[in-house]
């Protein structure tokens, strides 16, 4: 609850699967806040992470998840209501949005995840201390050319703790000249793009959604070099 008794807008997204008999469906509910930072809504990658999320649903039970940049936490929700073990996170400078990862929990029910804050590029006790991990959730989190590098530096230190995991990411096409493909090389990191396609994300609405519209999206799995 706000400050004042008033409850943030809520979006709700509805993941369904018709090939499935009887049909299945999911619906989460995101709190919102008014406001112009970048952890306070849902961004368009987050519809399209959770949907992946959803189509893998089945091998994500039991699995032991941590969301980066978590911000209103769409995909790290929709995880953890498949059954992963979730933790959720967003920088130590922006309390706000770790408060928005606990109201998005809040909102479905989900007593048991996570929640702390993690800032890109530094190695902090926290990031020291975290458990086991299988995978690591990573949506719009490549939108400022002067973090990417801090933001494959964390992953990199995960993936080399956790060699069997992989960082899951979507991001959006902002700019042409904007490329990780450098960092992943001094990283030691290798990319497999996922065409959206193949999980039908390629639509300009989802799970309900129009905000996938038509932003150029992309997902890709990045894992240690082997
Ligand atoms: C574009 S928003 C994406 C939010 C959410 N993942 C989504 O897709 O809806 C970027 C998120 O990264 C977080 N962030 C920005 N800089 C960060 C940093 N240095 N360390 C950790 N998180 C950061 C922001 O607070 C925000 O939640």
């Amino acid at each position: 609850m706000e400050p004042g008794g008033a409850e943030p807008p809520s979006k709700v997204f509805t993941f369904k699967d018709d090939q499935r008999s009887p049909p299945v469906c999911l619906s989460v509910s995101i709190p919102e806040v008014l406001d112009p930072h970048y952890g306070m809504y849902v961004w368009p990658c987050a519809v399209v992470l959770a949907q992946y999320l959803w189509t893998r649903r089945e091998t994500l039970r039991g699995k032991k998840v941590l969301e980066l940049g978590a911000g209103v936490s769409l995909p790290g929700v929709v995880a953890a209501r498949c059954g992963a073990q979730v933790t959720l996170s967003d920088g130590a400078k922006t309390p706000l949005c770790l408060d928005n990862c606990r109201r998005s929990c809040e909102a479905n029910g989900l007593l048991d995840v996570g929640v702390l804050s993690l800032t890109w590029g530094e190695v902090s006790p926290e990031l020291l201390l975290l458990p086991e991990l299988d995978i690591i959730l990573g949506s719009d989190v490549f939108y400022e050319p002067q973090d990417f590098e801090d933001v494959l530096l964390t992953v990199a230190f995960l993936l080399r703790k956790n060699p069997q995991a992989q960082f899951w990411t979507t991001y959006q096409e902002r700019s042409a000249d904007w490329s990780i493909e450098a960092l992943l090389h001094r990283w030691e990191l290798s990319c497999v793009d996922v065409p959206l396609e193949t999980f039908g994300a390629d639509e300009a609405a989802l799970a309900g959604s129009t905000l996938p519209g038509n932003h150029s999206v992309f997902m890709m799995v990045i894992s240690t070099k082997t």
